[in-house]
């Protein structure tokens, strides 16, 4: 039962398993583990033309869209094998990636108004003119809004429903965006035939189950509140994940600095260990993803270190073992999920954890000072 709303943000993660299910609804036949019916249990609705030779995918976007763009980057590469490269919408123009033939160049953006990701689509349809018409990259928009400006300026678009947003800081949209990124990588992947009939099976199975894994980490609210309490006056928090999930820690500091104005800094937890560490200690929060996988026992091994700064140490896990738990200060449950699957459930206490910092901090979390919803011009 949904809790009583005091604010657009709150109510907007609530929307949450039920994004997730318009989205699954609107692009996959989840039936198709049992009933073959269709060739393939993904309908984007994209012409074969779209997909003829691709060679690689380029991808532009700002702020949250981008960090829903590099876990989109992670499955297109992992799960379908093609090299894709993402970039800030505001750098591109200036450093373009090298125009390369049969690419396909994908522009995100919650609103589609965004001016430096339109500016940048502008930028890349002149300059494909150089290429003859049968190897031009490609135009495809990733949006919230699908009668937004970017509709006009992009050869296809695929639409993340997630009905309107009020809140300034995204929540629901990125959800949305991640669930049409990870159809598009399972699509490439099927139809390149990189994944067994077994493995999309599991997949599908994992997906179908989001919306419920997502109920279950809301369920737990009042626990992140209680964590929320305890750190409202903290000055900095730094973010770690490794792997698929590194995206989700740039995510998680971006929420809290966005909407609390707090100092949030959000790291890849290898890359942490060189130079960045030197600011821990005990006034500084880092708050770790270490969900199991290929990347845990790696990840756990960077937070010994975090650890010996004494830093307070907050994770993102599914229940661990006793040797883990006894390194974290606090722990906020994820049930057991693939871990491609895994960004897609790690954000929900992230996007709490900073709506309830702020709430405690007294400030407007749906209306954050200075901030739009999206930024029209450059
Ligand atoms: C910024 C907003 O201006 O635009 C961010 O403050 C948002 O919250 C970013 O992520 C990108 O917006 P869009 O609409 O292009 O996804």
């Amino acid at each position: 039962r949904h809790p009583e709303f005091r604010h657009f943000m709150l109510k907007e993660i609530y929307e949450q398993p039920d994004v997730v299910r318009a989205c699954l609804e609107k692009y996959l036949n989840l039936d198709w583990t049992q009933n073959r019916t269709s060739e393939s249990p993904i309908h984007l609705g994209l012409p074969a033309s779209f997909y003829n030779g691709l060679a690689e995918i380029h991808i532009v976007a700002c702020g949250t869209s981008l960090h829903a763009s590099l876990v989109g980057q992670y499955w297109l590469e992992q799960l379908a094998g093609i090299p894709t490269r993402v970039r800030y919408a505001s750098e591109f123009p200036d450093h373009p990636f090298p125009l390369t033939p049969n690419t396909l160049t994908i522009a995100v953006t919650q609103s589609g108004e965004t001016a430096d990701t339109l500016k940048a689509l502008t930028f890349e349809q002149q300059r494909r003119s150089q290429l003859t018409p049968a190897c031009r990259p490609r135009l495809l928009g990733l949006t919230n809004q699908p009668n937004s400006t970017l509709q006009q300026r992009v050869d296809h678009i695929l639409h993340a429903p997630s009905e309107q947003e009020v809140g300034v800081a995204a929540t629901k949209s990125f959800v949305a965006q991640l669930i049409v990124f990870y159809t598009l990588a399972l699509d490439l992947a099927c139809r390149r035939q990189m994944l067994s009939s077994d493995r999309l099976d599991i997949l599908l199975r994992e997906v179908e189950r989001l919306p419920e894994k997502i109920s279950q980490i809301l369920a737990a609210t009042d626990a992140i509140a209680q964590l929320a309490k305890e750190l409202v006056d903290t000055q900095d928090f730094i973010f770690l994940a490794r792997g698929i999930n590194y995206p989700i820690a740039l995510e998680g500091a971006l929420k809290l600095k966005e909407t609390s104005y707090i100092h949030a800094e959000g790291y890849a937890a290898g890359e942490f260990l060189h130079g960045p560490i030197a600011i821990l200690d005990e006034q500084v929060t880092v708050v770790a993803i270490a969900m199991p996988g290929q990347v845990y026992d790696k990840t756990l091994a960077n937070l010994q270190k975090v650890k010996s700064r004494g830093a307070r140490l907050i994770a993102i896990t599914t229940p661990v073992n006793s040797e883990a738990a006894a390194l974290f200060d606090s722990l906020l449950p994820i049930p057991d999920v693939d871990e491609l699957l895994s960004p897609i459930l790690t954000v929900i206490p992230l996007q709490l954890l900073a709506y309830y910092i702020t709430v405690y901090r007294g400030l407007d979390v749906d209306r954050p000072r200075g901030l739009t919803k999206s930024l029209s011009a450059e």
